[in-house]
């Protein structure tokens, strides 16, 4: 069991309030910083919003708001912290100008993990003075819920770090996905990705509205998705014989043209699609409102699965 119990959230967005959140639900102590120091209106209303998800998901584990501090210096916030959540835009610049800063000021043998969607730790960390303390923990949005971590190592990061970090996200009910060795995209954004560029393909030529292509996914494979990934679901689709089967029926239709692959060109009239797309299929709620209303099926669909995962895993 880790024995971490001060964590520093730097950037305090949708993923570092999601990280802020889940570590004091489970009785860490936060020291947060973001430029923005308007940013803690946002965390302390989010954290007043998602309070009735957590406590039936995490049970007893009440959220002390005295454990959380918010600071407008970084090395205040570094000061003391065993796991440091980096958590600021996607952009390699200014994660590897904040990674120098982070390796000038925190405390040695901490560890610092970045929640990057899917660029190279190598380089995320290469101006930093102790590349061997860092790596990636890519959570999935809302971090406060989903128990996936993708933990991915850099070339130099030691072994030391990496097992620290899955004994602490283990510590805050996370199911860490350990990652051998780092390549871009990782594992899940690398999926959702090709998911997704197929999707702006088709919008782009018109063949359906974003609603359509949600309800694609949310009436089928998204349903199954929640229990099984694509590969096990694909042995079952293949009857008595498995995926034996399947490939016999369905490796054929790989080598047809169905697939697109390269993304488009975000064109202004892509983006208005989109953008209104889903703007439609908010029927006028807030994210707010929506996110509600996802946190509570969540929360209900996480107790379900907790009873159906261990008989397919075990
Ligand atoms: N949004 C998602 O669904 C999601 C999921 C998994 C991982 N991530 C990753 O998490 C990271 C953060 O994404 P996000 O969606 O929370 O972004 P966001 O835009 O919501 O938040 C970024 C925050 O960082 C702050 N910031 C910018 N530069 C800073 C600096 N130098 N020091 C301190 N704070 C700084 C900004 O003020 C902002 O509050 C990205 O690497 C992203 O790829 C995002």
């Amino acid at each position: 069991m880790s024995k971490i119990k001060d964590v520093a959230v730097i950037g305090t967005g949708v993923i570092g309030i999601g990280w802020i959140i889940r570590c004091l639900a489970h009785g860490k102590r936060v020291r947060a910083y973001d430029i923005n120091p308007k940013n803690k209106n946002d965390l302390i209303e989010e954290i007043k919003r998602t309070r009735p998800f957590i406590k039936k998901v995490f049970y007893k584990n009440k959220i002390n708001l005295k454990n959380l501090s918010f600071f407008t210096k970084l090395d205040e916030a570094l000061l003391n912290a065993e796991i440091i959540f980096e958590c600021v835009p996607e952009n390699y610049s200014v994660k590897i100008k904040l990674m120098k800063q982070i390796g000038l000021f925190s405390k040695p043998f901490s560890v610092i993990s970045s929640s990057s969607s899917g660029l190279l730790p190598s380089k995320i960390y290469s101006k930093c003075k102790n590349p061997q303390r860092g790596l990636i923990g890519h959570p999935f949005n809302p971090v406060y819920l989903l128990p996936g971590v993708e933990i991915v190592p850099g070339k130099k990061t030691k072994k030391v770090y990496i097992n620290k970090a899955r004994k602490f996200y283990k510590s805050i009910s996370m199911n860490p996905i350990m990652i051998k060795k780092e390549l871009p995209g990782y594992l899940a954004d690398r999926l959702q990705e090709a998911l997704w560029r197929e999707g702006l393909h088709i919008i782009n030529e018109g063949h359906a509205t974003t609603e359509d292509l949600d309800r694609a996914i949310e009436d089928g494979p998204g349903i199954r998705w929640s229990l099984m990934g694509t590969f096990l679901t694909f042995h079952l689709a293949g009857g008595k014989a498995g995926m034996k089967h399947m490939l016999e029926q369905f490796g054929p239709a790989l080598k047809l043209p169905w697939t697109k692959l390269k993304s488009p060109t975000l064109t202004k009239k892509l983006v208005n699609r989109l953008v209104t797309g889903t703007k439609k299929q908010s029927k006028g709620k807030s994210v707010a409102r929506i996110s509600n209303i996802r946190d509570e099926y969540f929360v209900n669909l996480l107790k379900l699965r907790k009873k159906y995962e261990n008989k397919i895993r075990n």
